[in-house]
């Protein structure tokens, strides 16, 4: 990673309780599964400032790096206009990643209609209550190998608890509770 987007992180992991950013430790995971798995299309539901979206553009630059083929992309989707949207802008602006990543505004159910209609990885970070709605919408929309992760699994144990077990007992997908940051809920699609 260059030493450029390693200190933009680092400045914006100090106003992480402000933005309500997932732990450095997931935007790791994040970046080495999208690299080792070679994940080229990626949703993400709820931008904040952008700094889960820096974990994930950064990945997929290295993916692009090999192969000419098809150009690895970020959708990342946010409804805070006022507050949040045009702050990501701006970071991945620094972050000189911007050609990897389309920023859509809306409510997310409204939304994910308007993105490519396929993807390797898709990463819930919005609305708990949401979540349902989400996995509905998404299910059909990963590639096989491809993955759903969740955050907030743990933290939100309660909140989460009837979305849990539903994913659970989706037989196209194989899904495993990680202990890591807030907790991510992993589903592979079979
Ligand atoms: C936990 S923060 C996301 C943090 C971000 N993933 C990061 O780690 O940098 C959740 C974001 O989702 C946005 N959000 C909440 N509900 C949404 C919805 N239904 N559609 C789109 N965005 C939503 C909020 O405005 C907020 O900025």
């Amino acid at each position: 990673m260059q030493t450029k987007i390693q200190n933009l992180l680092k400045e914006l992991a100090l106003t992480r309780e402000t933005f309500w950013n997932i732990p450095e430790e997931t935007g790791k995971f994040l970046n080495l599964l999208i690299i080792s798995q070679k994940y080229k299309t990626v949703l993400e539901i709820g931008t904040s400032n952008g700094y889960s979206g820096i974990w994930l553009a950064e990945a997929l630059s290295q993916v692009a790096k090999p192969s000419k083929t098809k150009s690895p992309h970020l959708y990342t989707i946010e409804s805070n206009l006022k507050k949040r949207f045009g702050l990501a802008t701006e970071n991945f602006k620094k972050s000189g990643l911007s050609k990897y990543i389309t920023q859509i505004l809306g409510h997310a159910p409204d939304a994910i209609p308007k993105t490519p209609r396929k993807f390797d990885l898709a990463f819930f970070d919005a609305t708990k209550y949401e979540h349902i709605l989400y996995w509905n919408a998404m299910k059909h929309r990963i590639n096989k190998g491809g993955t759903i992760v969740v955050d907030n699994i743990t933290s939100h144990k309660d909140a989460l608890k009837n979305f849990t077990k539903e994913v659970q007992k989706d037989k196209n997908f194989t899904t495993v509770i990680l202990p890591l940051g807030t907790g991510l809920l992993i589903a592979v699609k079979n």
